[in-house]
């Protein structure tokens, strides 16, 4: 394997980022992701790669649900507070207000391009990230323009 052409041109794939939020069993979680694309028109579908030693991939297994936040182009602050793990405060998490979705009831951030909710259909892990295939139960468009680009923010994760 070259690993260098492999690394050049996985790299060349476009991503866009989200935070996805899921809760189930009390546990609640956000992370910033990238590998989202759509799945089906219809039903409407999307496929997502969660690194399989995540909190966020376990809390998604417990609740078979997810939602993701489509963050606007100018929000890349914001996707930087979801790198790592938080914990929730009251309605806070990493100090932004969040409210519950209308279906699921995962956390929406008001401020960004919008949300789908998802209902997990499918996963397959066969490498360090499961594709997990969910079905868009829900979308609601929010204020900003997006999306936030991953090619524009100066940060990889992929190749
Ligand atoms: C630019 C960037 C893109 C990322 N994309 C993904 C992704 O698509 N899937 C994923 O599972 N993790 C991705 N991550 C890593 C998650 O943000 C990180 O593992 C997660 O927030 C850890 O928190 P958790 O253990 O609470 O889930 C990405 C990280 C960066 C820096």
């Amino acid at each position: 394997m070259n690993e260098e052409a492999k690394k050049k041109l996985l790299r060349m794939i476009p991503h866009a980022l989200y935070i996805l939020t899921s809760r189930s069993d009390g546990k609640t979680t956000a992370s910033t992701v990238s590998w989202v694309t759509q799945a089906s028109f219809k039903p409407p579908m999307v496929a997502v790669g969660l690194k399989k030693d995540s909190n966020t991939f376990e809390v998604v297994k417990k609740a078979q649900s997810f939602a993701l936040n489509i963050l606007g182009s100018d929000q890349k602050d914001l996707a930087q507070k979801f790198f790592k793990h938080v914990e929730p405060e009251g309605n806070r998490m990493a100090g932004e207000a969040f409210q519950d979705s209308p279906v699921l009831k995962h956390p929406i951030f008001p401020k960004t391009a919008g949300f789908v909710e998802c209902k997990v259909v499918g996963s397959l892990e066969k490498g360090d990230h499961a594709v997990v295939l969910a079905e868009i139960l829900e979308a609601e468009c929010g204020p900003l323009e997006g999306p936030l680009l991953l090619s524009t923010t100066g940060w990889h994760y992929g190749g």
